[in-house]
């Protein structure tokens, strides 16, 4: 990867998320001065890994660990000031610094208790085929409110807590009526209790909160560079992703100038991370889905559980039509290929080239979800290979059978792979073609 040929550059999930972003976007961050999320909330678990210690990030940009990094929690983001504020302190206790290296938007939306609780509930209300199998982090519910505008809360209202407080102890009233005629809740919300929390929460971020859509205009202007962190994956997306199945925020690229503002021509090269396998937290189709001893195996070999709710992730081998349809959609310009030292060890691998409907190839990616559970994956099958690769240093250094593996992939694909991740520590990197990722060893 040419890190100086980059430009502000965002980083997207191509597959249904916990590609290993997090760990990507923490790699590219000495090259960059500012870090802006500009979607999701605290259902993402980004987790970047340097040496002994492991940091499992919700709301905070991946850029964090880097104390002369500007991080950015734009408008598009649902914010829960809660998980907000335990994160930090968090990283204060193993000495980390947050201060002024972190700004949230003052346009950002609130993620509210009644949010989590109406997730919990209609979740559990749906049958079986219905579920969506959310993280419970309330961010349908507050998405759903931020578009009905008039029940929203953003950050900036709690800097006037007479009107925070009047606007809320009406919405949660009705909640609670909803709640209790709908799902027989029993236990009301308090909303005094709700409002001397979030008024007291937004005491303690007040140094934190700016109009961040300003700062970012006058990094442009700087010519600071910015990396644009993605959450969830393509396949989530509200709009292209495996609907019902999916998160309720814009996942693709699209969603950056909107969510972070700025404009789409700010930013310069998109860069898709994806397994080299693909994973699934929650309900919906997945064509390329192992439900057997393989892929069993995959998920005990690559610690394959959610990084925010534990669950454990369904996995399969590598979806090359599916993500051929992510890199259309996300203008990708290259690629990281993450955990191929997780498929070490198989007799064979195999790739998902394309799905047959009645013994005939698909012409493009099945737009519902009743067309993709009706598809079969169609393989190619390459041999495997051997070895622990979080110990190689070079990529030449790889299994033949691991590069052809990525050559095939590549060629599957039509876009270049230019780095390659070998294990969770930042320095398990390779670029492709050459050396190790230099100089991102050790915590700056
Ligand atoms: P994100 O949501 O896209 O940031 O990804 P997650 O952090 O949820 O999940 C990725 C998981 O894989 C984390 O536990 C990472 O530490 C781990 N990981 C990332 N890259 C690699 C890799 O190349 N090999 C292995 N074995 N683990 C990796
Ligand atoms: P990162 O950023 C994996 C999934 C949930 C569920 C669906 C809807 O770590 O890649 P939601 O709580 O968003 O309403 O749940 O989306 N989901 C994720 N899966 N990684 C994530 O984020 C996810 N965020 C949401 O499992 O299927
Ligand atoms: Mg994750």
């Amino acid at each position: 990867m040419d890190f100086d040929a980059l430009g502000n550059t965002c980083v997207v999930g191509l597959q249904w998320g916990d590609e290993g972003k997090g760990k990507i976007v923490d790699l590219l961050t000495e090259h960059f001065d500012v870090v802006a999320r500009f979607a999701g909330g605290a259902n993402a678990g980004h987790t970047v890994q340097i040496g002994d210690a492991k940091f499992a990030l919700h709301l905070l940009p991946s850029g964090i660990l880097r104390p002369d990094i500007v991080n950015i929690i734009g408008p598009g983001v649902a914010v829960d000031l809660e998980i907000l504020s335990e994160e930090i302190e968090g990283l204060r206790a193993r000495q980390i610094e947050v201060g002024r290296n972190l700004l949230v938007s003052l346009r950002a939306h609130l993620v509210m208790p009644y949010h989590k609780k109406q997730d919990r509930l209609s979740e559990a209300r749906r049958d079986g085929g219905t579920k969506i199998g959310t993280t419970a982090k309330g961010i349908g519910p507050c998405y759903a409110d931020k578009m009905l505008r008039s029940t929203a809360f953003r950050v900036a209202d709690l800097s006037r807590p007479d009107d925070f407080r009047s606007r809320m102890k009406k919405v949660v009233s009705d909640r609670n009526t909803v709640f209790a005629a709908l799902y027989g809740d029993d236990e009301p919300l308090d909303a005094e209790a709700i409002c001397r929390r979030w008024l007291d929460l937004a005491d303690g971020l007040a140094t934190h909160v700016t109009d961040t859509t300003a700062t970012l205009q006058e990094a442009i202007a700087g010519g600071k560079r910015i990396l644009f962190e993605g959450a969830q994956g393509c396949m989530l997306d509200i709009h292209h992703g495996t609907f019902p199945y999916v998160t309720s925020s814009v996942c693709t690229t699209g969603a950056v100038s909107a969510g972070a503002g700025v404009p789409p021509s700010a930013v310069h090269s998109c860069v898709g991370v994806v397994k080299a396998y693909t994973t699934r937290v929650g309900e919906g189709p997945f064509p390329s889905e192992l439900d057997d001893a393989t892929g069993e195996w995959i998920r005990e070999r690559g610690h394959e559980y959610g990084t925010t709710t534990g669950r454990p992730r369904r996995c399969g081998w590598f979806d090359a039509f599916a993500v051929n349809y992510a890199i259309e959609l996300n203008g990708i310009t290259e690629l990281v290929v993450m955990h191929l030292d997780t498929l070490s060890g198989l007799p064979e691998v195999k790739i998902c080239t394309n799905y047959s409907f009645i013994g005939r190839n698909v012409s493009v990616f099945p737009p519902t979800d009743v067309q993709l559970r009706a598809v079969e994956p169609c393989y190619e099958t390459l041999p495997g290979w051997e070895g622990n690769l979080s110990e190689v240093t070079s990529y030449e250094q790889l299994p033949a059978a691991a590069r052809a593996y990525l050559d095939r992939v590549e060629e599957l694909l039509g876009v270049p792979i230019t780095l390659v991740s070998v294990g969770p520590d930042r320095s398990a990197t390779l670029h492709r073609g050459g050396r190790r990722n230099a100089g991102s060893i050790g915590m700056s």
